[in-house]
């Protein structure tokens, strides 16, 4: 069905797979609305908080300024129910060319990969969308998970080590949903399985970016860190989650109390 090479660093990275009982529950045709909103609006988290890097770390004000517009009808629509997937679908690409700030010790790399992840986080939110109308469903937002604020907790509070962390758990983020979409497709409908399928090799190279970019920004071994988050990301994914989303944990089996 896909490259299975593609997964293979994903799979080393992570210390956990998904629970099966995870993928059981993700297919059942009544959660299907639940994961296609939530994996639309984690389409739009992950083009956020690449933004939120680069406006925090590398471009100057008048860059970070046209990084807010060209997200805001995104951000409209999942927080404010404005707009429409037509409309965001004709909604400009980013004219601007992004400046470094002065100051700014981690430079063009950063924006040039980050710029490159944001657009197709929003090529991807805009094909979710049109898989929702093709199942008809309706976008209503949902509350977001544990599972990104449980691991951005753990981010350390001084320069550069908070950056190295917050680019360690984009990696983990990215590797965890390339792994979720690997396993769900064989087990969903054609159209939807080609659709998972057709997002791995782009999040599988947003996992190697962000990782890539931690060991670089770093100038040390992160293999520590990177060990860290790991058993971080592992432990919400196996423990019991009574919130079944995306990312979430072990779903937990609803007793019947008359058994
Ligand atoms: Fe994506
Ligand atoms: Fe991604």
């Amino acid at each position: 069905m896909f490259d299975s090479s593609l997964l293979q660093p994903i799979n080393t990275f992570l210390q956990v797979q998904t629970p099966q009982s995870w993928v059981e529950k993700a297919q059942e045709p009544e959660n299907l609305s639940v994961v296609l909103t939530d994996h639309l609006i984690c389409e739009l988290k992950a083009a956020q908080s690449a933004m939120f890097l680069i406006r925090r770390y590398a471009v100057d004000e008048q860059s970070g300024q046209a990084l807010l517009q060209w997200l805001k009808p995104y951000e409209d629509f999942v927080y404010r129910n404005k707009g429409d997937a037509a409309m965001l679908s004709a909604n400009g690409r980013l004219s601007k060319t992004m400046l470094p700030k002065s100051n700014s010790l981690y430079g063009q790399e950063l924006i040039d990969k980050m710029v490159l992840l944001i657009k197709e986080e929003l090529h991807h939110f805009c094909q979710v969308l049109e898989i929702m109308h093709e199942y008809n469903i309706e976008y209503k937002n949902v509350p977001s998970s544990r599972y990104a604020k449980g691991l951005l907790k753990h981010v350390r509070t001084y320069e550069p080590q908070a950056l190295v962390d917050k680019l360690i758990c984009g990696a983990y983020i990215e590797a965890r949903s390339c792994e979720r979409f690997a396993m769900l497709a064989p087990h969903v409908d054609e159209k939807l399985g080609q659709f998972y399928v057709s997002l791995l090799r782009s999040e599988a190279r947003h996992f190697e970016d962000y990782l890539a970019l931690a060991q670089k920004i770093a100038n040390e071994d992160i293999s520590e860190r990177v060990a860290f988050f790991g058993q971080a990301e592992a432990l919400l994914i196996s423990e019991p989650d009574e919130d079944f989303k995306f990312h979430s944990g072990r779903p937990v089996v609803q007793q019947n109390a008359y058994a």
